[in-house]
């Protein structure tokens, strides 16, 4: 199995430099989520038997997937339809022991600024990464965030593993629409449509981001201790332009103006502003406790 040091920095290149490490709670937190599954020495399962069915999703990824060519739509559908069977037994994550409610609860009232809303440690685990694909999960003890960023020229497909976790996320409108602001510690604000809002519960089908549609720049909320299963291709790689960038966002009325293309409802409208990585957004690595995955 390949570092998954490549996408933390890459993905979230600093809350990494603000893990903390040191408090208990954190610590029973995570010996908890990563306890093993059935996949000890006295499991049934072998490297030898037949494949688990995170080797079938990753074997699908490994054979099709390439670092240039955008996954057809037949591909997408064949590795969504593995992904759709996946549980968190699958990935060593046991269930019953996934109970945290340490969150600050799912509706406290805070409309702009989602980015300092939410300061909960979310558990990173890389499971392979490679030129042309990164599969990792995202644990997510309840009401942590992470906030609103994008995946520039990548298609992410999302499988919610267990828990719910609430997606919020926009498409750029085109041709781009951008405006400056008058505050000078403000950068410039770029137009954007909202394409997802809805909360999704485990078992449900996968999700599929595309590079322009299907909500590309999103944020997740755990409404309760979830996990999220995500392959991403080709994966960040700034010097292929597939840098993560955040967000602010402003609602549509913030900078209203004559002629702006909007289409539809105005609430579905909001301006993003680019932001540095949120201090508080802060993650720790997990060990990876499932099948082996060979490679
Ligand atoms: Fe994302």
């Amino acid at each position: 199995m390949s570092s998954s040091r490549g996408y933390f920095h890459l993905h979230l290149p600093n809350p990494f430099t603000t893990f903390k490490n040191n408090n208990n709670n954190n610590k029973m937190f995570f010996q908890r989520l990563f306890s093993m599954a059935n996949f000890t020495s006295s499991s049934s399962y072998s490297p030898k038997s037949s494949s688990s069915s995170i080797q079938t999703v990753y074997d699908t990824c490994k054979n099709n997937l390439t670092p240039s060519v955008a996954p057809s739509t037949k591909l997408i559908h064949d590795i969504t339809s593995k992904l759709d069977t996946i549980g968190p037994a699958d990935v060593g994550l046991k269930e019953e022991q996934l109970k945290d409610d340490r969150g600050h609860g799912f509706s406290m009232p805070n409309i702009l600024n989602r980015v300092d809303r939410w300061a909960q440690p979310i558990t990173y685990v890389g499971l392979n990464e490679s030129e042309s694909f990164t599969m990792c999960m995202f644990c997510f003890p309840t009401s942590s965030v992470i906030p609103l960023h994008d995946h520039p020229k990548m298609t992410v497909l999302s499988k919610v593993l267990y828990g719910s976790l609430h997606v919020k996320a926009y498409d750029w409108v085109e041709p781009p629409c951008i405006k400056d602001s008058n505050d000078v510690a403000r950068g410039p604000v770029r137009l954007a449509k909202l394409a997802v809002d809805k909360v999704l519960s485990a078992p449900c089908p996968t999700s599929v981001l595309y590079p322009e549609t299907g909500g590309n720049i999103h944020c997740f909320t755990a409404v309760t201790s979830c996990a999220v299963l995500d392959i991403l291709t080709p994966p960040y790689e700034e010097s292929a332009g597939r840098r993560c960038t955040y967000y602010r966002d402003y609602p549509y009325s913030s900078f209203r103006s004559e002629g702006d293309p909007i289409d539809g409802k105005e609430d579905e409208y909001v301006w993003l502003e680019e932001i540095q990585t949120p201090d508080d957004l802060y993650m720790r690595q997990g060990m990876y406790a499932g099948p082996p995955i060979q490679i």
